[in-house]
């Protein structure tokens, strides 16, 4: 694959990706919804790279190095934005909405160039779906990195209905010169990972409301009991509430089965905007 990735969305998640593409020397287009959210993002992203140096983790070169292959950019919904119709893939890494990436989906399809590669990091979304919004069905696969994106080795390969052998083995390559482990999942809500994280995660709010056990015990008990590194709920407020309450309602309605019912009160904390780690209070309170 050649050298010019795109990444659409700067938050944890697609900041993580633009982070690893441009450790693999690719050249990152990233944009947001605005050029200042990405701006801030990079300078985030800075302080990280500089606590991996003070640590030995990384070269003091590599830093700058690194911060120079991402470059910034503005939406690709604003009119006339065209930065990423350069890039050779496009890695979507928007919030966990159907409407918002379907309407991005069309646009990238418009503006990206004929062989490009549109991929989404959906969680849980179908990729048939998201890949039928474009004219290139068979250039539309998922690539569902695992955050944090640096840090996690694996990397979900999903195939729409549509999806070329090609498109999947360039995603393949692109996502191994990363480092990363490439497991293929079918196209089903939630795919491997999430099919089966996700109602762990929603059963541990469940019973925390049932008053089964505090939050603090339900994390303990998950973690010395089962041999995770988080517990549950922890893991919950790492991933974001809003997007674990978007993977569940995408396998309740994907699966109709009620066993995949989203936990109340998970929607109650979502609704009161407590969304993890990235608001400050989640289910556990941090210091922002
Ligand atoms: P986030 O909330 O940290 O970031 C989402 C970003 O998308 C925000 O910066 C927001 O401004 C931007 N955005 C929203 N609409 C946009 C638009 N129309 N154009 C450009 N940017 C837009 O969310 P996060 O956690 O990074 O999740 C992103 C995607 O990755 C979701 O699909 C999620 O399901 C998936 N994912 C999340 C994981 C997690 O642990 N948080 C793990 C694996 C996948």
């Amino acid at each position: 694959m050649s050298a010019s990735v795109g990444v659409v969305g700067a938050g944890q998640m697609g900041l993580g990706i633009a982070q690893v593409s441009a450790q693999a020397g690719y050249s990152v287009v990233l944009c947001d919804q605005t050029v200042a959210i990405v701006s801030k993002a990079k300078e985030k992203l800075g302080g990280q790279l500089k606590k991996l140096v003070e640590k030995g983790k990384m070269a003091p070169d590599d830093v700058e190095t690194v911060l120079a292959r991402i470059r910034p950019a503005p939406s690709p919904l604003d009119p006339g934005s065209s930065e990423l119709e350069a890039c050779d893939v496009i890695i979507e890494a928007v919030s966990e909405n159907p409407e918002v990436k379907f309407e991005l989906f069309k646009r990238l399809d418009a503006l990206a160039k004929p062989t490009a590669i549109l991929a989404s990091n959906t969680s849980s979304i179908s990729i048939t779906d998201v890949a039928a919004k474009t004219k290139r069905p068979t250039q539309v696969a998922g690539l569902h990195f695992m955050n944090p994106v640096p840090v996690m080795k694996l990397v979900e390969g999903i195939r729409g209905l549509q999806t070329s052998d090609q498109t999947f083995q360039t995603l393949r390559g692109f996502a191994e010169k990363m480092g990363k482990t490439f497991v293929e999942a079918q196209d089903s809500p939630g795919f491997v990972v999430n099919r089966i994280l996700m109602p762990m995660i929603n059963e541990a709010v469940v019973s925390l409301n049932e008053g089964l056990a505090s939050a603090k015990d339900i994390d303990t008990a998950m973690k010395l009991g089962t041999n995770q590194p988080m517990g549950p709920l922890e893991l919950a407020d790492f991933i974001g509430l809003d997007t674990c309450l978007a993977i569940m309602e995408v396998l309740h309605k994907g699966l109709g089965d009620t066993k995949y019912r989203p936990s109340p009160l998970l929607r109650k904390y979502v609704s009161a905007g407590w969304l993890g780690r990235k608001s400050g209070r989640g289910f556990f309170v941090y210091s922002t």
